[in-house]
Formats: structure tokens, sequence, C-alpha cells
């Protein structure tokens, strides 16, 4: 994976034509700073629903409101500069009717700015992703484990686990691909279905739990960086932010109780004052700075 460094941003028609050019890099974001620094690596950005949970302590996707993912996709359509921003449609603010879902996308790309929405669904989706890019919306689709459906699914299971259900599953991919989606994100299936529908239709699948077999790749940020309590099996951590996020915290606390922090060099000093002109501390303030021998500190 190269570190992009030209500013244009790529587009839905550009990720599309990345079918069988080399793997897709795709990773969640929700805040303008991470933004941009995936934005250096990743070929799309995702300001997927998974926000209700990961950042605001929901169960499930479901209840995540339309204005939310709004202010997430602003903040990272902000941040990013090269990556196309793919914004998720949130359970209830698609599924009614074509129109309604043209309502709500046009909402969601006016007021972001993002390159394309993402909804879920196969087949039952086709009519609307042809409405809306008929109009004007590019549409991702995301179809096997499709999250805002887990009270109807009965939990967050893998699908196609059994060959009878590929049929209807592979079938899903190939209505929303007629239908003009520029991608499609495959969740939690078996590598076997994941190969049949990649080879099966002619835009990019994007495998979330879904093997290599796909055409990219994406996974939740805060998962990946290591930051999530809990983790689904096919994540793999290639951080430990929250660990670090931990010590800083223990230091940082550890430093207040102690008087340790703040020292002169973070306090205004008064205009003027011999100890910040000198840059030199008296006794007192060295006293005063002398960390603490604790285990925290000795990482
Ligand atoms: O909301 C999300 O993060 C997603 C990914 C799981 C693809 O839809």
């Amino acid at each position: 994976m190269s570190v992009h460094s030209s500013q244009k941003r790529l587009m839905a028609p550009d990720i599309a034509a990345m079918k069988g050019r080399g793997p897709i890099v795709a990773l969640t974001a929700y805040h303008a700073h991470t933004a941009a620094i995936a934005d250096k690596y990743c070929d799309f950005l995702l300001v997927g629903d998974s926000l209700g949970m990961v950042m605001h302590g929901y169960e499930t996707t479901v209840p995540v409101p339309l204005e939310l993912m709004i202010m997430h996709g602003r903040a990272v359509v902000r941040g990013a500069k090269r990556a196309l921003v793919v914004v998720d449609m949130p359970f209830g603010s698609y599924e009614e009717s074509p129109a309604v879902a043209f309502r709500n996308s046009a909402r969601v790309m006016k007021e972001t700015d993002c390159g394309a929405v993402k909804i879920e669904g196969g087949r039952r989706m086709a009519e609307t992703i042809h409405y809306l890019v008929e109009r004007g919306i590019p549409v991702m689709s995301h179809i096997g484990l499709t999250p805002q459906s887990v009270n109807v699914i009965g939990g967050f299971k893998a699908q196609g686990r059994v060959e009878s259900q590929w049929a209807a599953i592979e079938e899903d991919a190939r209505q929303v691909a007629e239908a003009g989606t520029f991608a499609v994100v495959l969740e939690a299936i078996t590598e076997p279905l994941a190969r049949r529908i990649t080879a099966a239709i002619d835009v990019p699948t994007i495998g979330i739990g879904a093997s290599p077999a796909c055409d990219g790749q994406i996974l939740v940020m805060e998962d990946m960086l290591g930051l999530s309590p809990r983790v689904p099996r096919f994540v793999k951590k290639f951080g430990k932010v929250g660990e670090a996020i931990e010590g800083a915290i223990r230091d940082y606390a550890e430093d207040v109780r102690a008087r340790a922090f703040p020292t002169p060099e973070h306090t205004y000093p008064m205009k003027g004052s011999a100890s910040r002109s000198s840059g030199r501390l008296g006794p007192a303030e060295l006293k005063a700075t002398k960390k603490p021998k604790t285990p925290s500190s000795k990482r």
C-alpha cells in the first residue's frame, strides 16, 4: 500500500475501477484527526454507523440517528483530503421507499460533502439503489451480516456457513451490482462464498470478516487499533492504543497527585520573571518536578 501524496479526492467511480487491480484499503473513521491520518493510507473512509457502538455506547447500530451520521460525516470530510468518504445511512432512514432514501441521502451528501452513501440490504434494496444512482447519489452496498437487522437475525452471526445459504447471498450481490452500486461490503461470510461473489460481480467486494478473497478490506478503526474492549474474531489488532491511553492517563493522574505536574514549563510566568527568562528552576521548583518512581513511569 502506497502513501498518498496527491490531494485529488477519489470518487466512487475510482473505487469501482479498482476491481481486480489490487486490494482496496479502507477503514472506518469518525473524527477529523484520525481521518487525516487514515487518509494517507486508505482509498476510502467509511463513516460507519458502528460509531453508535464504538463511540456512543449503544448496544447495536439500530438507535443511531441521521443527525449523528451527519455530524461525524462532516468531521471526517474535513480531516480527509484524498480518500473517498462514504457515510452510512442509519436504520430507518432509507428502507421505507426510494423517495425517502433519496431525501435523506441527498441531505447527508449536501450537509457533509461526502462522496457516497452506504445502505444495508441485498435485492430488497435494488430498486432504491437504482433510484438513488439515477439521481446522482453513488451507493455502496452491504450484504452478508447486516448489523441493522440484528433483531431479525438474532445476533451478530456469520452468514453463509452452510452451503444452502449461498444462493440467496450471491443473488443479493448480483442484484445490487445490476442496480448500480459501485462496491459491495461483504460482512462475516465464509471464504468460498466471498470468492464466488467476487468472481460473479463486476464491482469490487470489500470484506470485513469475509476472507482475503475480496477485492478490498475494511475494519472498524477502533477495533484494529486495540481500543475496543471486545472485538469480533475477524479483527486483527494492529495497535495497543487502549493500553497507551490508559498508561498516559495513569501517569497524568499520578503526576497530578504527586504535584509533579504542572511544572513551571507548563505555567504562564509573570512578564519579565527571572526563573522563566533564565530557563532555570529554583530548588523548590526542582523538588516539585521530581517524578516519583512508580511502575507506570518505568514503562
Ligand atoms: O458501520 C460500519 O462500521 C460498517 C462496517 C462494518 C463495514 O458498516
